[in-house]
């Protein structure tokens, strides 16, 4: 054999090998670059000696020439329908298994059937013709009688072997089973599509059958399909094992993927229980089926049963309910959620999908309404898995009404948030179009005041979840400063709301009136500020009304302060509504020391280390700690001959000797007050 003769077909082997572990056992055997490596030296070869290119070679899997239509292809074996069950009852396996044992003439007293029970998949049926082991045609399923020849296309398929793993091949193999495209490919390709400003695929089964009748193999090539093969067609030269769990067991050593999700079984009972194992796990397979088939397992039995009108009588398909159907937008309005976020939910003309019927589904954001062009009136595709949200998947370009209906934009929608009256706006870099009155909307209600009362905002112990949501939902608070309106009577009254409990709420809430600027910034609930940006806006800015009425170049001076930021303090200063809250709630007694802030004056205690030891009388050591900050100082956790003051509540210790030793000042609670008060002045 000559050299090159050999090593292109050692090559060869080499690639489909590693193919096949990649592909198929999903256990990579070598890195891509060195794949890439091999293959372009096999490229290499048969572009020097076309002689020595074979149908069976790898090259051949990346598309050959555009065709003009696919050619016909007369099926020996006709490729078959199965009748389907649509009922999603157990009563679908139970009628199969009965007419079954009537058919074979079995009795009450004799043993139950054997079945295999398998996943319905959801792409294309495609009849895989091997000669002597070496893949000669591919074709679809077409009437039944007559398919088109895919052949090009399915080459690309890298999971299809293009020679069955055996030494002595049978001389005529025809496989049969079902592309399809997994959904991590779907969801990639389109990931990769829309970077690309390319269209995208609708769903999976789309994906793979489009990608299939493509009459350009090169396209086809770039989708990502599978296959999982689940019969046989025309056979010569080879004797199938007795049933057909066996076979497909046979057809996984020659190299052909069969799918792991398969019984068998005896009688109804395990084709119930295969049936409600796979209902329950149908959202978290890795690709989509609609359903599962059962079929008699002994081939003989299958024989002797044979077909009534194009149908076989061993086999039948239970339907899940279908996830996805078509119906019509009646209207698009948005829904406000509890961060503001305005959601654009379609209204739909009621449909039958995914087990309920559903009128709204949602379509996640401006973008995707952009992306997928959905307009009022237009006929869209609704799908509906398990338990997630019902969603908008496409709309059917080809049925929008004349005239067309203009695109849906949000923001011209929906001016002011339909909850509030707030102004809505759309905050660069984010996909969500939100209402800006944070503290005033009921929307945002409940999480506004849960945020407000945190403890690290305000602080206000008792008042968590549950409560929140009485007060809410009774009425009784409509924004935070509704909280410091609350009595003893109206507390008590409430759901699991004792005397005492009542009075210690009522006290917290009393203390949380004294508080810091940087706590009541944060408390705020301004999007984008955290309590670190908070500490440093009440730092910088000193008072309340400096930072309401810093301009964007003011607020851009600020430690970490960047644009988005930036923006959205001054859209939340901007809507009346918030304002109105703010000072309702310094009205009813929060307060906090101000300063002027560090752009006039550096802060009294600019540039000085503190050090806090033992406890204070008044102050957690949390409070003592960013008092000191806002005035400028840094707080240390030793003394050394840098430390400008310690700060020495009861029972101080070692830090205290120490700072007597150096001959730092001391100060007690009252000492550091009074410091920070003639700041103040
Ligand atoms: S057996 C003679 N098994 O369902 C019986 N079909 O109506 C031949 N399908 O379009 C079919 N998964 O492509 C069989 N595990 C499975 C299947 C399956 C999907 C498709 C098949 C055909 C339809 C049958």
């Amino acid at each position: 054999m000559p050299v090159d003769l050999a090593r292109a077909a050692a090559l060869r082997r080499e690639i489909e090998r590693h193919n096949y572990a990649y592909y198929v056992l999903d256990q990579p055997t070598i890195p891509d670059a060195e794949y890439d490596r091999l293959f372009r030296e096999l490229q290499a070869l048969e572009a020097e000696h076309p002689e020595l290119a074979t149908p069976d070679s790898p090259t051949r899997r990346v598309g050959g020439k555009p065709l003009d239509g696919f050619a016909p292809v007369r099926h020996v074996v006709p490729m078959l329908s199965i009748r389907t069950e649509t009922d999603t009852e157990a009563s679908g396996a139970q009628a199969f298994d009965a007419r079954v044992r009537k058919e074979l003439g079995l009795g009450e007293s004799d043993p139950p059937v054997d079945y295999a029970a398998e996943l319905k998949f959801d792409g294309l049926a495609i009849n895989l013709r091997y000669e002597l082991g070496v893949l000669v045609q591919a074709a679809t399923r077409g009437d039944g009688e007559t398919g088109e020849d895919v052949t090009q296309n399915i080459r690309t398929v890298h999971a299809i072997p293009l020679r069955l793993h055996a030494d002595k091949p049978p001389v005529v193999l025809e496989v049969r089973g079902e592309v399809f495209m997994r959904r991590d490919d779907f969801e990639r390709y389109n990931a990769k599509q829309r970077e690309a400003g390319k269209p995208t695929l609708v769903n999976p089964r789309n994906g793979a059958a489009g990608s299939i009748r493509q009459l350009d193999p090169a396209i086809a090539a770039q989708r990502p399909l599978s296959f999982y093969a689940y019969g046989l067609g025309e056979v010569q030269g080879w004797t199938p094992p007795p049933t057909h769990s066996a076979t497909l067991d046979a057809l996984e050593k020659l190299g052909v993927p069969v799918c792991a999700e398969r019984i068998t079984g005896r009688g109804a009972a395990a084709l119930i229980a295969f049936h409600d194992d796979i209902a329950a796990r149908r959202d978290s397979l890795p690709f989509d089926i609609d359903g599962v088939v059962y079929k008699v397992n002994r081939l003989d039995l299958q024989r002797e049963l044979g077909f009534v009108t194009r149908e076989p009588r061993w086999a039948v398909a239970h339907k899940f309910p279908a996830q996805e159907q078509l119906t019509t937008v009646l209207g698009i309005d948005v829904q406000v959620g509890r961060t503001g976020a305005l959601t654009p939910v379609a209204r739909l003309a009621p449909v039958f999908v995914g087990g309920v019927t559903v009128t709204n589904a949602t379509l996640h954001n401006q973008d995707e309404i952009d992306r997928k062009d959905v307009r009022v009136g237009d006929t869209v595709i609704v799908r509906r898995a398990g338990d997630v949200i019902p969603e908008v998947v496409a709309a059917v370009i080809e049925r929008r009404p004349v005239p067309e209906p203009p695109r849906f934009n949000i923001l011209q929608s929906y001016p002011v948030c339909p909850e509030c009256g707030s102004h809505v706006v759309r905050l660069e870099g984010e996909a969500a179009v939100r209402c800006t009155g944070g503290l005033y909307c009921p929307a945002q209600r409940k999480q506004a005041l849960l945020h407000f009362a945190g403890r690290r905002a305000m602080d206000i112990e008792g008042l968590g979840d549950k409560l929140v949501d009485q007060l809410v939902e009774r009425g009784l608070v409509h924004s935070p400063a509704d909280v410091y309106g609350l009595g003893l009577d109206t507390l008590a009254g409430l759901e699991r709301m004792a005397e005492k409990s009542a009075a210690n709420l009522l006290a917290a809430i009393e203390a949380s009136k004294a508080t810091t600027l940087a706590r009541f910034i944060f408390a705020l609930g301004i999007r984008n500020v955290g309590e670190t940006t908070a500490k440093d806006l009440a730092r910088h800015f000193g008072s309340l009304a400096a930072l309401i009425t810093a301009d964007e170049a003011g607020l851009l001076a600020v430690r970490d302060v960047g644009p988005v930021v930036a923006q959205s303090i001054r859209q939340f200063f901007a809507e009346p509504h918030n304002l109105e809250v703010v000072n309702k709630l310094r009205a009813a007694g929060v307060h906090w020391p101000e300063s002027t802030g560090v752009q006039q004056s550096a802060g009294i205690l600019a540039g000085k280390t503190l050090v806090l030891t033992g406890t204070l009388p008044m102050l957690t050591r949390e409070a003592a700690k960013e008092m000191i900050e806002a005035a400028g100082g840094k707080v240390a956790g030793s003394v050394s001959k840098k430390t400008d003051y310690v700060v020495a509540g009861e029972e101080a210790g070692s830090k205290l000797t120490r700072a007597q030793e150096l001959g730092v000042t001391i100060l007690d609670e009252a000492g550091l007050l009074a410091l920070l008060e003639s700041q103040e002045q």
